[in-house]
């Protein structure tokens, strides 16, 4: 099998990752969400797998296939995945959060659903929980967090800020607005940067070997 031809090198971890977009529905026929394709999320959950590790993965809606020896739990919201993540998180050796989260809500329409009335429709709307910030901040000694950051402007510095900010130990930044990069496509240009300081600038990639390379970096830098 291609785990026999793979490096056991994640054997014995707990890995937990996010991945896809989330959906708030706003009422019984809408929502709001993103392009989120979960490529990169599953490209981790599957390199991770063959590597030895045991994966759990917590899906927001998106078409994506995952091997049957991923763990899948589905979700549909933020919250929902915040509160999945919340019970997951404490039992794993990593965490790494490939979710492109809502960061907010629209309200829920008191009554079923909009109709039009010929004028505009306005919502405010609130803000969701940050789950990587909320488990990362508090995470063990023992524990990894790996996020991700998709920047319009100022990659690197936005993406050093991130990484101190959520107590990262890797962050995976990259441009939104660059063809081959980013959400719903298969390749990804990113900058990798750690905790102890060190950065990369890869090459536009699959997004299936930028997994396999993370999965190479969390390796050679842990006991
Ligand atoms: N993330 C999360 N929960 C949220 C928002 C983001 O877990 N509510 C995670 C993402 O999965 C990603 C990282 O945080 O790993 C960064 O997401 P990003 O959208 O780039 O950054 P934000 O902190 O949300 O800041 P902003 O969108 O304002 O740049
Ligand atoms: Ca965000």
């Amino acid at each position: 099998t291609l785990a026999a031809l793979s490096p056991q090198d994640l054997r014995g971890k707990k890995i937990m990752l996010t991945l896809g977009p989330t959906r708030e529905y706003f009422d019984k026929a809408r929502f709001w969400s993103n392009p989120s394709s979960g490529i990169m999320g599953a490209s981790l959950a599957i390199a991770a797998a063959l590597r030895g590790a045991e994966v759990t993965a917590i899906t927001g809606p998106v078409d994506i296939a995952l091997p049957s020896l991923i763990k899948r739990v589905p979700v549909v919201t933020a919250r929902d995945m915040f509160e999945a993540a919340t019970d997951i998180f404490p039992s794993q050796d990593i965490g790494c959060f490939t979710a492109a989260v809502a960061d907010f809500r629209p309200p829920s329409c008191p009554t079923g659903k909009y109709k039009k009335n010929g004028g505009p429709l306005s919502l405010t709307f609130d803000a969701n929980p940050d789950i990587l910030a909320t488990l990362s901040t508090a995470k063990k000694s023992w524990q990894q967090t790996i996020g991700f950051a998709a920047e319009s402007q100022d990659l690197e510095h936005n993406a050093a800020l991130k990484l101190r900010k959520k107590n990262l130990d890797l962050l995976i930044a990259n441009p939104i607005d660059e063809a081959g990069a980013g959400f719903a496509a298969a390749t990804n240009r990113v900058l990798v940067m750690d905790r102890h300081g060190r950065q990369e600038a890869w090459p536009q990639l699959p997004k299936t070997e930028i997994a396999w390379r993370i999965w190479d970096w969390i390796s050679m830098n842990t006991p």
